[in-house]
């Protein structure tokens, strides 16, 4: 029979009833994941993961063919990520020397990494260049300098974009709106000219492209369209004054994934459709050539394919005002509900046939009141030791983890066909302590 479950939309593609009537996914039950593994617990589902990088090849790339998909390694990346995404032929956004370092040591081709951000120190412009990087995205007049620099020295003609920020407010969370006008990342349109210039002259450079990134999780597709306009209007008039051909453009990621009910998102080809087609029209309007076009979704891709796993703890019931259940996680695996009000379902794993439900809260257990996972959601009545599942954690939660209060980090284990691979170990004390000297 086929999986019926009004979250179904929100789970990962192999989300389905165990023989036991447990929530399962890839074939596992999740509460015999519990039990091996631990809790907090991540699980992450082959079969969603590479179905996302298929459909967003597929959707852009029928639309629009010179079209390479990047991974936002930001959103979740380590070995065995690194390892798959290269196995689907994708590319790599990467922001710091550590995540380019994950994705060498699987011997992904660094020719298809794309090395982002608003502060790389000298050390890992030197390191990229080393391994080979196959574009810098520049951000500043300063890194401009610096990589300049830095390229001339290794004897190197460097590939690189400039991000320009575009001044589009996307309409998402301030703290995730990243080409506004106020925004730390990228040129102001009026400095790109002189961003530009500069990178034409200088012969350590070879300035192949432009790009934006207007922020994360947008569920609007007029801004991607506005930012196309822009971005081409601008390359226009830079080719009048300095010949300069757009070779590549990138409207960066930030494509928005339904994390509850209420919040449904454009699908994958709304997102293809609206992007190619305003570029299509807007290279014709300018007589300009299409350059390759590079997407980079990073929760699009990881999100809906993780499950975080947490079990219930202490019950706390104030008569009248609320009750809270409080479960092995919080803020320390998962800061987003703290940091910007992010919100998820909730479903109890162990208890999947239950039609009596109560409004409660789901309770981290760090010192922080504000360690919140969910509050008021309706769940059947909980005990301690059930084990609850949080859909769509498959972005920003992990990487953004922390030792606070030296909690453990949790594991991380990947499923397909009935089978759980661990693809990081919960950590232990002597890893807590390992960096401290007495
Ligand atoms: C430059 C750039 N590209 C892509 C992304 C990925 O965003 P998302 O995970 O929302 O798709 C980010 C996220 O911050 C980013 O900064």
């Amino acid at each position: 029979m086929a999986f019926q479950h009004k979250l179904s939309a929100i789970l990962p593609d192999t989300a389905s009833l165990s023989e036991s009537g447990h929530l399962s996914l890839g074939g596992c039950d999740l509460i015999r994941l519990a039990e091996e593994f631990g809790t907090p617990l991540y699980i992450f589902d082959e079969a969603t993961l590479r179905r996302t990088c298929t459909e967003y090849g597929t959707e852009f790339g029928s639309r629009y063919p010179d079209t390479l998909v990047i991974y936002a390694c930001k959103a979740f990346i380590n070995r065995a990520l690194a390892q798959l995404f290269k196995e689907e032929g994708l590319g790599l956004d990467v922001v710091s020397a550590g995540e380019l370092a994950i994705a060498k040591s699987v011997a992904f081709p660094l020719s298809k990494a794309y090395f982002h951000g608003n502060n790389k120190t000298r050390e890992e412009l030197e390191l990229a260049l080393d391994w080979g990087i196959g574009r810098i995205v520049v951000d500043n007049l300063y890194e401009l300098s610096l990589l300049t620099e830095v390229a001339k020295r290794a004897g190197i003609v460097q590939d690189i974009l400039l991000r320009l920020c575009p001044g589009i407010d996307p309409h998402t969370h301030r703290y995730v709106a990243t080409g506004v006008v106020d925004s730390k990342f990228g040129f102001p349109m009026a400095q790109g000219k002189e961003a530009l210039a500069r990178a034409l002259a200088a012969p350590s450079l070879n300035l192949i492209g432009l790009h934006v990134h207007l922020g994360s999780l947008i569920y609007e597709l007029k801004p991607y369209q506005e930012a196309v306009e822009i971005v081409f209007r601008f390359a226009a008039e830079m080719k009048d004054e300095h010949g300069f051909e757009l070779l590549e453009f990138s409207p960066g990621g930030g494509f928005a994934i339904p994390y509850t009910l209420d919040t449904p998102a454009p699908s994958t080809a709304d997102f293809a459709q609206a992007i190619t087609s305003s570029l299509l029209s807007v290279t014709e309007e300018l007589g300009l050539n299409q350059p390759r076009l590079i997407v980079e979704p990073g929760r699009a891709i990881v999100g809906r394919a993780g499950v975080a796993l947490y079990q219930v703890g202490g019950i706390k019931e104030i008569p009248g005002v609320r009750k809270y259940i409080s479960v092995d996680g919080g803020i320390g695996d998962n800061i987003r509900p703290a940091l910007y009000g992010a919100r998820y379902e909730a479903i109890a794993a162990n208890k999947m046939d239950a039609d009596e439900m109560e409004l409660v809260t789901i309770a981290g257990r760090y010192c922080q009141s504000g360690d919140v996972l969910i509050r008021d959601i309706s769940m059947p009545k909980l005990e301690p030791g059930d084990i609850i599942a949080v859909p769509c954690s498959g972005a920003y939660s992990i990487p953004m983890a922390s030792n606070y209060n030296a909690v453990l980090k949790p594991a991380v284990v990947l499923v397909k066909e009935e089978k759980a691979h661990l693809i990081r170990r919960r950590e232990t004390y002597e890893d807590l302590m390992r960096r401290d000297i007495l």
